[in-house]
């Protein structure tokens, strides 16, 4: 029976794993990086933390006998999607990958668009004192140097310890957020503007319509670019490219 290897770590993922259960056809294993403490666990088969490497995963894709692979890792993860598609090509398996669509400005709505953390960071110099962060926790020290802002900054777990922090508080919280909350929090701390990655999907999309009805600026990381693979942005696509496959 042929073997799925999903990295996972995302709603999509987690959708694609449960839709895959009823499939007597294919072996399914989901693969989480190991990033949250008490992740949402997908249906059947899975494993956690890095393979090592490209190496590391073209060896686990051999030892397992994987025969398909499947990347809906998180738009920003792009060391393993790199990985993932380097290693594809070593062994010679099938990838594809799943992605939610990018999330685009509407009327209405005060996006300053930049390439990564650092350019973020310098953008803020004229958007007010008080900045909601919402790129979760392992990228706040591209934040620490701005001493003389104050930042909310949403996670779902704490930073590590040792992690240089801007000023300000951290808000434990897992999506996802309706627009009421949204709204209520940036009122409540009086917030001048956000940071936000531009992950898409719906679960913590409420944000950008609180901001857009309160007129704030929402400074947008823009994706990091993607490796040269086959690319379908619905689990019906993906389930389309498995029955081609399979
Ligand atoms: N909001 C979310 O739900 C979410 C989820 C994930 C990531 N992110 C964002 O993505 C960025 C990078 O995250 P990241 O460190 O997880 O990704 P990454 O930088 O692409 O990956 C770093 C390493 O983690 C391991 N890894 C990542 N995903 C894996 C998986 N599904 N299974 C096994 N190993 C995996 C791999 O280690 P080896 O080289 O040892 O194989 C990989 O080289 C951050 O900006 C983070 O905020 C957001």
């Amino acid at each position: 029976m042929p073997r799925l290897l999903i990295l996972g770590g995302t709603t999509e993922a987690t959708r694609l794993a449960a839709a895959l259960q009823n499939w007597s056809q294919l072996e399914v294993q989901t693969s989480l990086a190991g990033r949250t403490q008490q992740p949402v666990l997908p249906a059947g088969s899975v494993r956690v933390g890095g393979f090592g490497g490209v190496a590391g995963l073209v060896d686990y894709l051999k030892t397992e006998g994987i025969d398909l692979l499947i990347d809906a890792t998180h738009p920003f993860a792009a060391q393993i999607s790199q990985n993932a598609a380097e290693a594809a090509h070593i062994a010679g398996l099938p990838i594809l990958s799943l992605q939610r669509p990018a999330w685009t400005p509407q009327a209405g709505d005060r996006w300053i668009s930049v390439p990564d953390l650092a350019t973020a960071a310098k953008q803020l110099a004229d958007l007010g004192d008080r900045i909601f962060l919402t790129i979760g926790r392992q990228e706040l020290a591209a934040f620490a140097h701005l001493r003389d802002r104050w930042f909310l900054m949403r996670m779902i777990d704490p930073p590590a310890e040792d992690a240089p922090l801007p000023l300000g508080e951290i808000l434990l919280e897992r999506g996802p957020f309706s627009v009421e909350h949204e709204r209520s929090l940036l009122i409540r701390f009086q917030i001048d503007a956000i940071v936000s990655k531009n992950s898409g999907g719906t679960a913590i999309a409420a944000k950008l319509k609180a901001a857009r009805e309160l007129g704030l600026p929402i400074v947008m990381i823009e994706r990091p670019p993607q490796p040269q693979v086959e690319q379908v942005t619905t689990l019906a696509a993906a389930l389309q490219w498995l029955k081609l496959h399979c």
